[in-house]
């Protein structure tokens, strides 16, 4: 394939989302929707892609900051998708070969539907290439009238269109192929002589079949792949198409799922065979699952790395951590960022960490908080056991050796060490260190009053 660049239309507003945010801004599979089209521009090789912003433009160069190989182009006034073309020459200065125009707000192209149509465009010598599809109902779309033979010939917009024009229901998707000589000198010489007074980009194709130049349709057989987002009722429709399509992918390669249409997994989550997703499970970010995982409903996991044959109970949230093999989770358990459990760890209900190691084999099974702590292998904690570690101004740790079993109801007054091999007898506030292999015990003596409770009674 030769050189690809790529102008993505993002100016307009969005109206009719009803909303104060910029419609591309607005989140499809969990990312701006204007990701998707540049994510598949990147894909088939796009050397630049330039962005077409207006509309709230700070806000998508905000988003794409940093990010090499993406250019901006601004067009402050909408005059039109082919005066929106015109102001992303600048930005391509100097770039010969193909321009892939994608729209912001049509996110669900395949990277192979638009590779295909690279390689046609490029193999059939063509000037320009229109991605098409037939819809049953092409009202308020462009509409692609061939001449006998199926040359094509022009596009026509709704307004613009005869009654036979708007007949036809081959529509045009807005996603086109150009050679970027002709492109920029072609929308340059626009005339906006229309029904909406504007600058159709799409009367290029009308100029090209003027000029003799080769001119091609190239159909879409997925209409869903082309379908546009102009309002929430569409916005949601796009992200149960591409809740199907991430799903349907994991379950082919193994995964189960109870209710696919209520399973949300972001596009790069990865989930080994024979794991099993009951209803409501969210799995988002750099997120990694073992094989032979079972997942209850209501699970909430981002950017962790979950081992082989791990069980996550009903409720539990998990954010910015790792778990070992065969280890268990919850219900309603909440391991915050950097929590780092190892094989066969238990973590039962209540139990919330944050910043700890615990090591193989440890157990905390009830209504806990484990916080910037080091806990080794082996290690029992007990009921309402808590780590003090924040002391007003400061955060400090714990450290529990191996083998350490920790009665119920203990308070770690951070920072303290226990070593290996000890018990911290229940009810117990341990304020200094524990060497190892001992008795750990801070309890007020207790006192019998014999009758006491009779006595007042009796008053
Ligand atoms: C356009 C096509 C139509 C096609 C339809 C597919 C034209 C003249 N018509 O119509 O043939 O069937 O898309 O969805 O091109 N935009 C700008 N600046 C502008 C105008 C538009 O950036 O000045 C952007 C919009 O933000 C949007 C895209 O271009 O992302 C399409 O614009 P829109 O106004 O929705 O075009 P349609 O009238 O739907
Ligand atoms: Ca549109």
């Amino acid at each position: 394939m030769g050189n690809v660049a790529a102008i993505v239309l993002a100016a307009g507003k969005g109206t009719r989302m009803k909303s104060d945010l910029v419609k591309v801004m607005h989140l499809l599979g969990e990312r701006p929707m204007i990701t998707w089209p540049v994510g598949v521009a990147r894909a088939v090789g796009a050397s630049r892609i330039a962005l077409v912003v207006g509309h709230q433009g700070e806000k998508v160069r905000e988003y794409f900051a940093g990010d090499a190989g993406i250019l901006f182009a601004e067009q402050s006034e909408q005059l039109g998708t082919g005066h929106a073309v015109a102001c992303a020459r600048g930005a391509l200065e100097g770039f010969s070969g193909t321009v892939l125009i994608l729209c912001g707000d049509v996110p669900l192209i395949r990277e192979e539907t638009l590779a295909a149509m690279l390689a046609s465009h490029g193999a059939r010598g063509a000037t320009v290439s229109v991605l098409t599809t037939h819809l049953e109902n092409p009202y308020g779309y462009g509409r692609v009238v061939k001449r006998e033979g199926g040359r094509l010939v022009r596009i026509v917009e709704e307004k613009d269109a005869t009654d036979d024009e708007r007949s036809i229901t081959e529509i045009n998707s807005g996603i086109y192929c150009v050679e970027a000589d002709f492109l920029f000198r072609a929308v340059g010489e626009l005339k906006n002589d229309n029904a909406q007074g504007e600058y159709y980009l799409t009367d290029i194709i009308a100029r090209a079949a003027e000029e003799s130049l080769l001119c091609l349709a190239h159909p879409c057989g997925d209409a869903s792949e082309v379908m546009g987002v102009n309002d929430r009722v569409q916005l949601a429709m796009a992200g149960g198409e591409l809740r199907r399509r991430i799903n349907s992918g994991l379950m082919l390669s193994g995964v189960t799922m109870i209710d696919p249409d209520a399973t949300y997994v972001e596009a790069g989550v990865t989930i080994g065979r024979d794991t099993v997703l009951y209803p409501n499970v969210h799995l988002s970010g750099a997120t990694t699952i073992g094989s032979g995982c079972l997942l209850e409903p209501g699970v909430i996991v981002r950017d962790c790395r979950i081992g082989n044959g791990v069980t996550i109970k009903a409720g539990s949230v998990l954010a910015e951590s790792s778990v070992g093999d065969e280890a268990a989770i919850g219900p309603m358990a909440h391991l915050r960022p950097g929590s780092s459990l190892g094989a066969h760890v238990k973590i039962g209900n209540f139990v919330e960490t944050k910043k700890i190691v615990m090591g193989d084999g440890s157990k905390a099974s009830h209504l806990t908080y484990l916080g910037d702590a080091e806990i080794g292998s082996e290690v029992n904690i007990g009921c309402g056991t808590i780590t003090c570690n924040y002391d007003g101004v400061r955060k400090h740790r714990t450290v529990i050796g191996d083998n350490v079993f920790v009665g119920s109801d203990v308070q770690f007054v951070a920072p303290v060490v226990v070593g290996s091999g000890s018990l911290i007898a229940a009810g117990t506030t341990v304020t200094r260190d524990v060497p190892p292999d001992s008795l750990a015990i801070a309890r007020t003596p207790q006192v019998n009053k014999d009758g006491w409770v009779k006595k007042q009674r009796e008053k």
